[in-house]
């Protein structure tokens, strides 16, 4: 075929001029093809080999680079070079859907990954959250059980609300997070239109050294909006990438979506007698005792240009942090801090950190070597071993300071120590009575009845009817008489009920 003289030249992968793009060589016309057309079987050798393993959660998602800028002087709280006064720090955002595969609607009832990459001047900050302040569980070791509950039987490969109904009635510190999820915030109408949060309690750490609890919400400038049951529905059939065309789009035409970063501070004294575990991912902070504090703003303004390189090989990982930011006693967290860098070395490789999406934009220096894909090394004249006395990198502890808390006891496998108001069902009721208005309550009953409905074992179901009983006793009432149910009392006497009261993190 003649070609335009200004079309490159399709070449192999190692450079080299092939003849054609459409014919395999062939003995003959009409003959067998031949093993030395190295073109063709590089081609599909390489197709082979063009899928990762998606994430084992939050397989399917989208995402966007932006800026964050620094807008309030937040620097007695933390010396962290991101959240220094007018600070502008280039990010990346990552948003999902947890439960389904890859190819799923954007649509279906899930909470919506929130994963942020600050490319900072001191190394990487990744702030893994969701778009809900609370999660399901608050102790690591469940999460692999919380999974498969929420994806697919093992036999017929279906989801199954038995299942999950059984997990969570079993797991009644899940309450909260569920009456988010069956609530408006489990469907938003696009990811730009949802709030994000750090939800763990993370530690900040001022240059003093003093130290402070700490929770992250990012506030959308857009408006919080979501989507009914049937919009849902209709949108999982005829457009299942709704999310990823809508922040595509709007960023594509120049309508930059953009977030307030917002945090709750505790000094770090309070924690130890405050009301309720202030580490226990099921709960969150009542702005009465902590109040909002404005930190800046994201936003995003450029979409990737590959979206295999840029947004499928992102790898986040809450293990990322920065002076100035670190861990809190919080079980879940700690459990993450494992989990992530573990996915990704298995997910994307062990050189996943050199990616150009993954890469820091300071300067890498330390003493790790070769490993599948590496690309970046040290000149020969830099030795691999440290201590060393040829000038090679050395730790400087006056530029780090690792967080810290004071623990004392056994080694022991328990639940965290109760706090005297922690309760599992306290906060989710008054999320549904004083943050829910009477429309948003009305849709929560019709979601939970159609949720529950779907529920085949009749002790289950009972349990669930007695789940919602414990959030709020009207609700659970009104469940029963919607599905038909029979008075039952209570099948678990362990479940009782909450009495957590105060501000609650409304929808603001
Ligand atoms: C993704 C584990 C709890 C938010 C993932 C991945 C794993 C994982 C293995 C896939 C990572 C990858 O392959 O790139 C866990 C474990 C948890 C936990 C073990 C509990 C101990 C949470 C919580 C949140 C969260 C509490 C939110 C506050 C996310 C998000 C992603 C993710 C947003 C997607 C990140 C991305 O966009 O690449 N999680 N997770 N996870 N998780 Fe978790």
């Amino acid at each position: 075929m003649t070609i335009n003289p200004t079309t490159p030249s399709s070449t192999t992968q190692s450079g080299a001029p092939v003849q054609s793009d459409a014919h395999s060589q062939s003995v003959g016309q009409d003959g067998a093809i031949a093993l030395t057309d190295h073109y063709l079987v590089e081609k599909l050798a390489q197709f082979n080999r063009e899928r990762v393993p998606e994430r084992v959660v939050h397989a399917k998602g989208g995402g966007a680079f932006g800026t964050f800028v620094t807008k309030e002087d937040v620097s007695k709280y933390t010396k962290a070079a991101l959240f220094q006064p007018g600070v502008e720090t280039e990010m990346l955002i990552r948003f999902s859907s947890v439960a389904g595969e890859q190819g799923s609607p954007d649509t279906w009832r899930d909470p919506r990954g929130f994963a942020i990459k600050f490319y900072t001047s001191e190394g990487n900050y990744d702030l893994v959250g969701n778009n809900t302040p609370v999660f399901f569980i608050r102790d690591g070791i469940k999460f692999p059980d919380f999974i498969h509950s929420q994806k697919r039987l093992p036999g017929s490969n279906l989801r199954d609300a038995d299942m999950q109904w059984d997990f969570w009635t079993l797991s009644p510190e899940s309450a909260h997070q569920v009456t988010w999820l069956m609530g408006d915030r489990g469907l938003p109408l696009s990811w730009r239109k949802m709030q994000g949060y750090s939800s763990h309690t993370y530690q900040w750490i001022n240059a003093e050294g003093e130290r402070f609890w700490v929770k992250y919400h990012f506030h959308t400038n857009q408006g919080v909006e979501g989507m009914s049951n049937e919009q849902a529905a209709e949108l999982a059939g005829s457009d299942g990438d709704h999310h990823i065309r809508d922040l595509y789009e709007a960023i594509d035409k120049g309508d930059f979506p953009s977030w307030e970063l917002h945090v709750q501070i505790m000094p770090y004294e309070d924690a130890k007698d405050y009301r309720f575990n202030p580490f226990d991912l099921t709960k969150v902070w009542p702005k009465a005792d902590y109040p909002l504090i404005h930190v800046g703003t994201m936003t995003l303004n450029r979409n990737p240009e590959n979206y295999f390189a840029e947004i499928e090989q992102a790898a986040f990982a809450p293990s990322n942090f920065v002076p100035g930011i670190a861990a809190s006693p919080d079980k879940m967290l700690q459990a993450r801090i494992f989990s992530y860098a573990d996915a990704h070395r298995y997910r994307v490789g062990t050189n996943h950190a050199q990616l150009p999406v993954n890469a820091p934009k300071n300067e890498v220096h330390n003493y790790s070597q070769n490993g599948a894909a590496r690309y970046h090394f040290n000149a020969a004249s830099v030795p691999n071993y440290a201590p060393n006395s040829k000038g090679g990198a050395a730790a400087d502890e006056s530029k780090f300071q690792a967080g810290g808390w004071e623990n004392d006891g056994e080694l022991t496998i328990a639940a965290a120590r109760l706090h005297s108001e922690d309760s599992d069902f306290g906060q989710a009721g008054t999320l549904y009575r004083e943050v829910f208005d009477d429309a948003a309550k009305a849709r929560f009953l019709e979601t939970i009845t159609g949720a529950v409905g779907g529920v085949q074992n009749a002790d289950i179901k009972e349990r669930a009817i007695q789940y919602w009983t414990n959030v709020d006793a009207d609700l659970g009432a009104k469940l029963r008489a919607n599905l038909g149910a029979g008075d039952q009392g209570s099948v678990d006497g362990a479940l009782a009920q909450g009495g957590l009261t105060g501000e609650h993190d409304g929808a603001q």
